[in-house]
This record gives structure tokens, C-alpha cells and sequence, in this order.
């Protein structure tokens, strides 16, 4: 199945069961793209700024964590967006003269465009081979003498449920190697009310963001939603650590699609389920390694404790 062909089958099944759902791996098109490049900038999401933080005041840290010996590395990040936050990571594995070779990955074009752009003004001496394509199904050609390192970073691991953020972990537990690292951004548990203005800015920028899922399938499914009568809601529940987001239907109304040939009601009220975004603590790190099947080196944090970054490595095989 090609791109178009995913979507469509995406959208007929999630708009047409009970509980209405769209995976939020769907905003991202060139204008998703660049709305989350400002809602980065948000002075409610913390998020970006803790973890680019955490990136530029412990990379010496991370870099002898991930290469104690300046082992040469490939560095393959999952949906590695426009790549700021790695470019402080890149710098200091450069600077420590590890001969490394970054290999973002990502489904965005324009993201990938992005990061080329910044790395060849930044730090053109970089080795960098972007591959444009979805981690679950590609993964870069790694050279056998290189250590790998895989990084998720943005609490992208957040977006999914339990069984898919085990899913992706053990999917890149079977592409490295004994010895292999990962790096994953993780966001913790914290005052519901920071989470919740996290996932509902006051400039709506992240409402924007959400909606435009809607403008994407409007443009590439010939469906029909008229984005104001629909609505952004986001919600952060306590007991279960989950940021959950949706749209909201304003009124009783029915959504064609020219390309599905097919009709959707929606009532008033009714919700499309579009991101979930799960938050960590210390316990559920450990858990989710020994899970995964990885062993848990290190976990990094801020002064408040507000956000990690654990360093995991694939243990030899029992
Ligand atoms: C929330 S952004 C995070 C970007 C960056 N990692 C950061 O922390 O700033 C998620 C990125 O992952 C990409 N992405 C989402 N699902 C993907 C998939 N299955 N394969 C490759 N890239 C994906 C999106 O295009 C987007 O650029």
C-alpha cells in the first residue's frame, strides 16, 4: 500500500468505529510540520526546552555514556523533525572527535529539508544520511563496525499506547546489536495543571495544530470538514499519567469523502480521539525496559524532575 492508500484505509476504519480515532502520526504533513515547530516555542511546552536542555548540559555525559571509548557510532534517530535538538548532541561527539554518522529518519520531507539545511550550516563536517520513510518498516543500513545508537526524542514514545509504545521498542530492540544504545526522551508525571496547559496553549496554536489533521484529509482524501465546526479539546488524567486530545464535533452534521466515496455523521458533541501523549516516572522507566528487553544504563533529569532522558543498551541475549 502506497501513502494515499494507508491513509484512506486509516481514515475509513477510525472515523467509522464507536469510539472515533485518528493516530496523531497523521499531523504531521509540511503545515503539521511547522506548527509544531511553534508550539516548541510555546511558553507552555516545556517540554522541547527541557529536554534541549538536558541535551546541551549533559552531552558529555551522554556522549560517554553512548561511546565510553569514542567507539565510532551510527546515530539513527526516529522521527528526528528538524533535528535542533541533536544538532548539541552531534556537536559534542564531533568535538570529542567520535567518528560518528547521523542517520535521521523521518516521514516528513520538509522536516528532513529542515534538518539538512541546519546541519550544513551548523556543522557541515558531519557525516549525515537522511532517510525519508517510516520506522516501522525501514531502517538505515548500518556499517557492522559502528556501535548503533537509536534516539526518540520528544516523548514521541508518549504518543502511543501500551501495547504499541512495547511494540516500537521491541521493534528496535531487533535491529540493534548487543552492546547497542537507545536514547529516549521522556516526559514525567507533575501538576496536572502544567500538563494540562501544555496540550491547550492560550494563542490556540495547539488547537491549530490539531485541526489541521482535518485540513490534511480535506486536501488528500477530497473530504469535506469545515474546520470551524469542529473544536480542540485536550484533557490530562492524573490516575492513568495521560494527556489525551481530540476534536469535537459543534453541531449534528455528515462529512463526505469524494476519494472513500463514503459519508461520516458526526453529532454534536461528538469526538475523534487524535493524540495520546503517556507521562513517566522513575518505576515505569525501569518497567518498560525489562519489558522491552532492554537494560536501563542511565536516566537523566532536570532540577524538577519534569522530564528524562534514559539511556538504554541491549543487553547480551540470555
Ligand atoms: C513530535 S515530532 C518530534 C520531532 C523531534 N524528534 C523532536 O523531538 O523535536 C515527531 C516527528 O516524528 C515523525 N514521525 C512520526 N511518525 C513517524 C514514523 N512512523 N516514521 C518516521 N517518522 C515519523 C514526524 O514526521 C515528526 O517530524
Amino acid at each position: 500500500m502506497n501513502d494515499a492508500q494507508t491513509l484512506a484505509a486509516h481514515v475509513l476504519k477510525g472515523l467509522s468505529a464507536p469510539q472515533k480515532a485518528l493516530s496523531s502520526a497523521w499531523f504531521y504533513d509540511d503545515e503539521g510540520s511547522r506548527l509544531f515547530q511553534r508550539i516548541m516555542a510555546l511558553p507552555e511546552y516545556y517540554l522541547t526546552r527541557l529536554e534541549h536542555s538536558l541535551l546541551i548540559d549533559r552531552a558529555e555525559e551522554i556522549a560517554h555514556t553512548i561511546s565510553p571509548n569514542r567507539e565510532p557510532l551510527d546515530l539513527i534517530e526516529l522521527g528526528s523533525g528538524d533535528g535542533e535538538k541533536t544538532l548539541s548532541l552531534c556537536r559534542t561527539l564531533h568535538d570529542r572527535d567520535v567518528d560518528c554518522v547521523y542517520r535521521p529518519m523521518d516521514v516528513s520531507a520538509h522536516a528532513l529539508a529542515e534538518l539538512s539545511r541546519r546541519f550544513d550550516s551548523h556543522l557541515p563536517r558531519m557525516a549525515l544520511k537522511p532517510l525519508l520513510g517510516d520506522y516501522f518498516e525501514h531502517w538505515p543500513a548500518v556499517s557492522p563496525r559502528r556501535r548503533s545508537v537509536a534516539m526518540l526524542l520528544g516523548s514521541n514514545l508518549g504518543n502511543f499506547d501500551e501495547g504499541g509504545a512495547l511494540g516500537l521498542l521491541r521493534r528496535v530492540h531487533s535491529q540493534l546489536r548487543e552492546g547497542d544504545g537507545l536514547l529516549l526522551g521522556l516526559d514525567l508525571v507533575k501538576d496536572p495543571h502544567v500538563l494540562q496547559a501544555a496540550y491547550d496553549d492560550a494563542e490556540g496554536v495547539t488547537a491549530a495544530f490539531n485541526l489541521n489533521l482535518l485540513r490534511r484529509l480535506n486536501r488528500e482524501l477530497g473530504m469535506d470538514f469545515a474546520l470551524d465546526r469542529f473544536s480542540h479539546y485536550a484533557s490530562y488524567c492524573p490516575l492513568e499519567g495521560v494527556a489525551r486530545s481530540f476534536l469535537v464535533s459543534k453541531a449534528d452534521q455528515v462529512v463526505t469523502s469524494r476519494n472513500l466515496q463514503h459519508s461520516f455523521d458526526f453529532r454534536c458533541g461528538e469526538t475523534i480521539f487524535t493524540e495520546q501523549s503517556q507521562k513517566y516516572t522513575p518505576q515505569s522507566i525501569e518497567q518498560l525496559a525489562q519489558r522491552s528487553g532492554f537494560r536501563n544504563s542511565q536516566v537523566l533529569t532536570d532540577e524538577r524532575q519534569w522530564y528524562a532522558l534514559a539511556i538504554w543498551h541491549r543487553p547480551a541475549d540470555a
